[in-house]
């Protein structure tokens, strides 16, 4: 299906979707057929995708960027291909915004030292919300430990929501930087980015948005959003592990000193000093993770195929089928109920510790994730330790949430 003519939510057949996703086909020898939940964890592969890191390694291998022969030109054509399909994927004015990460976590590390940590002065100010993934927690609480800056909080109202009056009172002439998660992993919530980053900016401060969560919930456009940073993985968008994209506004990239430093990152080596190459080659040392951008590039295809409002619309209909049948449900607590929530649930089972339901369902072939979903300060702030999380797929259906729901109603009678 080309780009352009998308179908609409009625013409999209699930179950032709789904057989793309050779994972799906395979028949357990014991046990029931996977129904996977845990798409916030990592998104199943298809087979184009799969395809297209097979054909990379088994047609035209090579490293890029330096080679005159045809296998080199044809991998460098391939992986810069994909850089522009990721700026018109997010909406980049340039090419040079996209730097290629290992992931999201990779991202953030590389912005907390190279943009961060330079310039930051005791008695400066980082916020971040209490909803964050530990990805886009930890490097910022370490710089500010580090530079005796002050880390601040946007706390959560009972809904899930960010509570946006404390988030404007924090804001100072001394914040440089807001880093902020675009959905939650563990609660599903989606934050309003065009009013928190405008909020930012209205003090000088700087804007990363952690899209780790979004790219499959809705058209990213960092221009309309006008944030600082974003960072996203491959994984999450049915791509390949060990790959992301770390957009960052061209003047700011510029500005900065390398992400790190070797080979491919150069104009001039001399003893004494090195130039560096221009954005975004600058920021990329060392042999890039061919395969995974070339696994991008086609990952970033098929999502455009299917229309990224198309694959939201699909799994907020089975998330909303989800929420009605829950909350049906004696013995099971629904965490947050936010204004608007992307396809997850978090759930706890009366008397039930997440990770006996995620065994038990385990071995019934429903794939949940149980734990913190390394978001801790967001689980102290629940009260739990954990919880169970569902979180939907283009491929997943009404079947498979009937099936969670049995195998919830199981395991709460089995425990009780
Ligand atoms: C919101 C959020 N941020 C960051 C990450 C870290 O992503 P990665 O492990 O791909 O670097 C995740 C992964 O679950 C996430 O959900």
């Amino acid at each position: 299906m080309k780009y352009g003519c998308r179908p609409t939510l009625d013409m999209l057949d699930v179950k032709k979707i789904k057989s793309q996703f050779p994972i799906f086909s395979q028949k357990p020898e014991k046990g029931a057929e996977l129904v996977y939940l845990d798409n916030a964890a990592t998104t199943q592969k298809p087979q184009v995708v799969i395809d297209a890191i097979t054909n990379y390694y088994s047609g035209y291998n090579s490293n890029v960027g330096r080679g005159t022969y045809w296998p080199a030109t044809q991998a460098t054509q391939a992986f810069e291909t994909t850089r522009n399909k990721v700026q018109h994927f997010i909406n980049a004015k340039s090419r040079k915004e996209i730097i290629f990460t290992s992931g999201t976590t990779d991202a953030i590390n590389k912005v907390v030292s190279a943009f961060l940590i330079p310039d930051l002065q005791v008695g400066d100010e980082v916020i971040v919300t209490e909803m964050e993934h530990h990805g886009n927690f930890i490097p910022w609480q370490q710089a500010c430990l580090r530079k005796g800056a002050t880390l601040k909080m946007i706390p959560l109202r009972e809904s899930g929501d960010l509570d946006h009056d404390v988030f404007e009172d924090l804001l100072t002439s001394k914040t440089k930087l807001l880093a902020i998660t675009a959905v939650s992993n563990a609660l599903g919530v989606v934050n309003d980015l065009h009013r928190l980053t405008s909020k930012a900016h209205e003090v000088g401060g700087k804007v990363l948005i952690d899209a780790a969560q979004l790219v499959t919930h809705e058209k990213i456009d960092v221009q309309a959003i006008d944030c600082d940073f974003l960072t996203f993985s491959g994984h999450k968008l049915f791509g390949p592990t060990g790959i992301g994209v770390l957009y960052g506004k061209e003047e700011l990239l510029e500005a900065m000193p390398p992400l790190s430093f070797g080979g491919g990152m150069v104009k001039k080596v001399t003893l004494d000093e090195t130039t560096f190459a221009d954005l975004p080659n600058k920021h990329e040392a060392g042999t890039s993770n061919i395969s995974g951008v070339i696994g991008l590039g086609a990952a970033i295809d098929f999502v455009n195929g299917l229309g990224v409002e198309n694959i939201h619309a699909h799994t907020r209909e089975l998330t909303e089928y989800a929420l009605e049948r829950l909350r049906e449900m004696d013995g099971v607590t629904v965490f947050g109920n936010p204004k608007e929530r992307a396809s997850l649930i978090s759930l706890a089972v009366r008397n039930v510790h997440p990770h006996d339901v995620s065994s038990f369902l385990g071995e019934r072939g429903i794939a949940i994730r149980a734990g913190h979903h390394c978001t801790q300060p967001l689980m102290d702030f629940l009260k739990v330790s954990g919880t169970c999380r569902i979180s939907f797929g283009i491929y997943n259906t009404k079947q498979d949430v009937d099936r969670v729901i049995e195998g919830l109603v199981e395991v709460r009678d089995f425990f009780a």
